[in-house]
């Protein structure tokens, strides 16, 4: 983009961002991350918006999930592997059930920093700043916890580059290959989604049989030995995006260095503000979250400024209304989209507008209205004639009880067993599989819709 520098979100207004005290000591931080190496790449950003663009047109299916926040405490192998391979579980039942090629995108390798409903927080009395995620501040509430550190800029490109390595690793050194679905059973030893999966397992496995005794030999398999799994966050943080942002010397295009996929929180999305001034100017694919308080007027400014050119797979629109609310509001925003003739692909996360707190204290999501929410967002699709391209959501590997619900019933009084989160509650590996079948469900209703319509 001819006319903008990576700094220009500088002169917009900016909210939901830390203050840093010491304004030397931030610079340099940002310095040094500027002479980094950036962590994806140019060509890789744009083979996921080619993939995108096959999903807004109905060829292919948007899984976008990870963490609500990473965190610096708990990062390991074991919870990258977990949620990895939980995300293959899940595409793998969406390709097998909805006969569709699911693009894999991971809410990680750079998903730290968090918007936050109210600058404070106060507990028994005492008020201090809020979290906003390790890359800013820390969870612990004590005064020094709560300052923002610059310094935590570095800690977080450390562990994305980390990430990053061991995502790579997976996607391309034997873990990811189809012929291993059976050893991706983990934690599903028990209950009728786990017997569906390895029902699924086997006939998976038998298909690869008989095309090795066909002579499908093994090199022309090799898209079944490698996955493309890419990475996404939230661009809230703007000094560590501007410092890891390059200019991509084959298209003379700006690239956000962070990550594959950005996206522009529910909170930040302006149209005149510091986070849409940043996304509009970098090739990046960017997602953009749709909530009850986006109008129809900001949502067709939005595309313009973010997609000038209405390239396919450039922008998502990613709905978070809430179960009970989607037919209140997709269908105005759906029109929106028509009138314009603007390419978007538009996917749902059940998670934002779905978190309550429970009678025990702790925040929680009811699976039941996670479910409910997905439901909604397909039979809107279905009415207006639109296309239903992906799902977003909040989710780990570990075996967690953060979300109420589910075959294996988390209850309220379950929740302190294993709450783990750094901030919203997220799916367990059962209940994100359990959300998979559904999606796969209401996937091939859809494309049994799509067929029939052609004929
Ligand atoms: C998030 O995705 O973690 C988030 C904060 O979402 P939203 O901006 O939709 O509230
Ligand atoms: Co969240």
């Amino acid at each position: 983009m001819a006319d903008w520098q990576k700094s220009d979100w500088r002169a917009k207004p900016r909210i939901q961002m830390p203050d840093y005290m010491d304004d030397a000591e931030l610079k340099a931080v940002e310095a040094k991350l500027a002479s980094y190496p950036p962590l994806v790449f140019a060509g890789e950003a744009r083979r996921l918006k080619a993939q995108l663009g096959a999903a807004s047109r109905g060829e292919a299916f948007l899984l976008q999930g990870g963490d609500c926040a990473e965190s610096f405490e708990q990062f390991s192998a074991d919870g990258i592997r977990d949620t990895f391979k939980v995300m293959l579980q899940m595409a793998m039942v969406l390709t097998y059930g909805a006969k569709v090629p699911v693009v894999k995108v991971g809410r990680m390798a750079g998903q730290f920093a968090k918007p936050r409903s109210a600058p404070t927080e106060t507990v028994d009395g005492v008020e201090l700043p809020s979290y906003r995620g390790d890359i800013i501040n820390e969870l612990a509430f004590t005064s020094g916890s709560r300052i923002p550190n610059p310094n935590k800029m570095l800690q977080a490109y450390t562990q994305a580059a980390a990430t990053l390595n061991l995502l790579r690793a997976f996607s391309t050194g034997g873990y990811a290959d189809v012929h291993q679905v059976h050893s991706w059973t983990l934690g599903f030893t028990e209950g009728e989604k786990a017997t569906k999966y390895r029902d699924m397992a086997n006939r998976i496995s038998d298909t690869l049989d008989f095309m090795k005794a066909a002579g499908v030999t093994s090199d022309r398999l090799h898209s079944l030995q490698t996955v493309d799994f890419y990475t996404s966050h939230e661009s809230l943080l703007l000094e560590y995006e501007e410092a890891l942002t390059r200019l991509d010397s084959t298209s003379g295009k700006w690239l956000a260095g962070s990550g594959h996929m950005i996206w522009i929180g529910d909170r930040t999305r302006q149209p005149d503000g510091a986070h849409v001034e940043f996304a509009r100017g970098v090739q990046n694919p960017i997602g953009l979250k749709c909530g009850p308080t986006t109008s129809a007027e900001d949502l067709k400014v939005l595309m313009e400024k973010l997609n000038p050119e209405n390239e396919a797979g450039r922008l998502t629109l990613i709905a978070r209304f809430g179960a009970g609310n989607v037919g209140d509001h997709l269908p105005r925003l759906v029109k929106a989209v028509q009138e314009e003739g603007a390419n978007v692909l538009w996917t749902c996360d059940p998670m934002h507008g779905n978190t309550i707190k429970s009678a025990t204290g702790y925040k929680t999501r009811p699976f039941d209205s996670v479910l409910r929410e997905v439901r909604e967002f397909f039979g809107v699709h279905k009415a207006e004639g639109t296309i239903p391209g992906g799902v977003h959501f909040e989710m780990t590997g570990q075996d967690v009880t953060e979300c109420t619900g589910g075959v294996r019933a988390v209850t309220e009084e379950d929740l302190s067993a294993r709450y783990h989160t750094a901030c919203d509650p997220r799916l367990n590996a059962s209940q994100s599989l359990e959300l998979a079948f559904l999606v796969a469900e209401e996937l091939s209703n859809r494309d049994q819709a799509q067929a029939a319509k052609a004929v």
